[in-house]
């Protein structure tokens, strides 16, 4: 069990174990709100509106979704077992079909599948309820599993941040947090740690245009933990680094190529190239979940793309005259060159493959 607990829960099944709950993310931070899910098109909906995201929480959610739309449907009377299982490759296909870039999503939905298989050539006889209680349990396996990561991932990363600084000052991009996983993050787990521990910790956030998961998210949960937090701007990461002191740069990854190179948050390929300029080192935490040795590099790895509107009227209000296109990529590539090291469960690699 993992060892640091914060105060929010980013996905739970309901105590039937036909739904789910979350923390509804767009909410946030005006709105602190549970929002209960009971069906697959709102569970898809809700990856897909962002109520749940981060790559490590997708992979937690679609597994708790598989677990609980099987559980409805035992709960419902379906006694075909054949029928359930139909079903549930349903639930995969609709679900893996959401969000593309995150691996962890797909490589989660495909580890309930073959957990299922496996079960089910050990249990032939088995009911759909049977079925479904085999299904939950895999889905908390994946859960706990996630917080253990998170911790180890913490708990390498702190090595690497200066002890000698006070306090330790490092800046973030979009949120790798606790919100982001069903632990307590992946680029904040070290901080979580660190303040834990009693050292002092100045943490700047990019906003993170055009949703805002940096001044949105990072803010909240950093702030709700008590650990000072400053919003700046994506623009001003350039300023920042050339006027102020910065120990680390913290990012999170959505997937890693075979080569190392690292798909994340639109921006952090950016904040990749100023931290080689300004000599500041770039790190990138993520569990091995996120690693895909299928995609040989970056430029495999696809980017979802998103709707205009939300750079249009991200803000409640027209911000693009109706005339001007959009671009509006959800994800950008670094290469390897530019990353210090990969900071994994399994340890700090200062250099890959
Ligand atoms: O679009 P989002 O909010 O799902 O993007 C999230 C990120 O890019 C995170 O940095 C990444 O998933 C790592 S979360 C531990």
């Amino acid at each position: 069990m993992a060892t640091t607990s914060l105060p929010f829960e980013t996905v739970r099944p309901t105590p039937d174990g036909r739904g789910l709950v979350i923390l509804d993310q767009t909410r946030l931070p005006e709105d602190e709100v549970e929002y209960t899910l009971s069906d697959r098109e709102s569970m898809a909906e809700a990856i897909r509106l962002l109520r749940v995201r981060g790559a490590p929480l997708l992979g937690v959610f679609g597994a708790h979704a598989l677990a609980a739309l099987a559980s409805d449907r035992a709960a419902r009377g379906e006694r075909d077992v054949a029928r359930l299982r139909g079903a549930f490759d349903d639930d995969v296909a609709v679900l893996a079909a959401t969000r593309p870039t995150a691996v962890n999503l797909g490589r989660a939905l495909q580890r309930m599948r073959t957990s299922l298989d496996g079960w089910s050539d050990d249990h032939p006889g088995a009911d759909t309820d049977a079925t479904a209680a085999a299904l939950r349990g895999f889905a908390r396996e994946i859960h706990d599993e996630d917080q253990r990561m998170c911790e180890a991932i913490g708990t390498h990363a702190l090595e690497l941040l200066p002890t000698s600084s006070d306090p330790t000052t490092v800046l973030t991009h979009c949120n790798a947090g606790a919100l982001a996983t069903g632990g307590i993050g992946t680029a904040l787990s070290p901080l979580y740690l660190a303040h834990a521990r009693g050292r002092a910790l100045r943490v700047f956030a990019d906003e993170t245009r055009p949703l805002l998961q940096g001044a949105r998210l990072t803010a909240w949960e950093l702030a709700r933990a008590g650990i000072a937090v400053t919003v700046l701007t994506d623009g001003m990461a350039g300023a920042l680094l050339s006027s102020t002191r910065v120990d680390a740069i913290l990012v999170g990854a959505d997937r890693i190529a075979a080569n190392g190179d690292v798909a994340n948050k639109i921006g952090t390929y950016g904040l990749a190239v100023l931290a080689h300029r300004h000599g500041v080192p770039f790190y990138v935490l993520a569990p091995t979940t996120t690693l895909d040795p299928d995609c040989p590099t970056g430029a495999d790895i696809p980017i979802e793309q998103r709707r205009e509107v939300e750079v249009r009227s991200g803000m409640g209000r027209t911000t693009v005259p109706a005339e001007a296109g959009v671009w509006n990529p959800a994800f950008d590539v670094t290469p390897a060159e530019l990353v210090t090291a990969w900071i994994t469960d399994e340890g700090v690699r200062h250099s890959w493959p």
